[in-house]
């Protein structure tokens, strides 16, 4: 799959297939993040991949943050591996840094056919997260992976006229 196809095929994946991802390709997976491009080559990320304990602990916790069953925590409960994402540095330009780290992430998995999620609401329980990694370092992400129980539909996209214009 080249990167194009990659790109249109990936999709937020929120049900998964109990079948486990080789230790192999999740390294795979982790290592598109570590080639990603960053201000000043500085590798701002940290990844951390919880135990099946933690990922579970961690789904139970933000149900009840949310406060009812949600498919943000589905996706975790199901998912193969969760990997934290964090931020090493007090950096102006850290966070893009780590938002294209993700993203070639998720690209990777799709290379791979399995689905992905960008999980942002883990941030709405940093504290408990970091009690559970002793960390102290910023949690900026999530990423849930496995094998996708879902083909949905690609979600819609604003478009092109509106989103790019050419200054003459
Ligand atoms: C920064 C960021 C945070 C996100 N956080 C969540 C999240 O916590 N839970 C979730 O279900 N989806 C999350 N998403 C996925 C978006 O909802 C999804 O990308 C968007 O609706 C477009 O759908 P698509 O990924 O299938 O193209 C996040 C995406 C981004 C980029």
């Amino acid at each position: 799959m080249n990167v194009e196809e990659c790109i249109s095929k990936r999709k937020s994946i929120r049900t998964y297939k109990p079948e486990k991802i080789s230790q192999e390709l999740l390294e795979k997976i982790l290592q598109a993040g570590i080639l990603s491009p960053s201000a000043k080559n500085q590798q701002p990320w940290k990844y951390i991949v919880v135990s099946e304990e933690i990922k579970n602990q961690i789904a139970e916790e933000l149900t009840k943050n949310i406060g009812h069953p949600n498919p943000t925590s589905r996706a975790i409960s199901e998912c193969s591996h969760l990997i934290l994402v964090y931020n090493t540095q007090e950096e102006y330009f850290s966070h893009m840094s780590i938002g294209a780290s993700i993203e070639n992430m998720l690209l990777t998995a799709t290379s791979y056919g399995l689905g992905s999620l960008w999980i942002g609401y883990i941030r709405k329980i940093t504290d408990y997260v970091n009690s559970l990694t002793n960390e102290e370092n910023e949690l900026i992400s999530a990423i849930a992976l496995g094998y996708p129980n879902e083909e949905p539909p690609a979600r819609p996209r604003k478009d092109f006229s509106e989103v790019v214009s050419y200054l003459k």
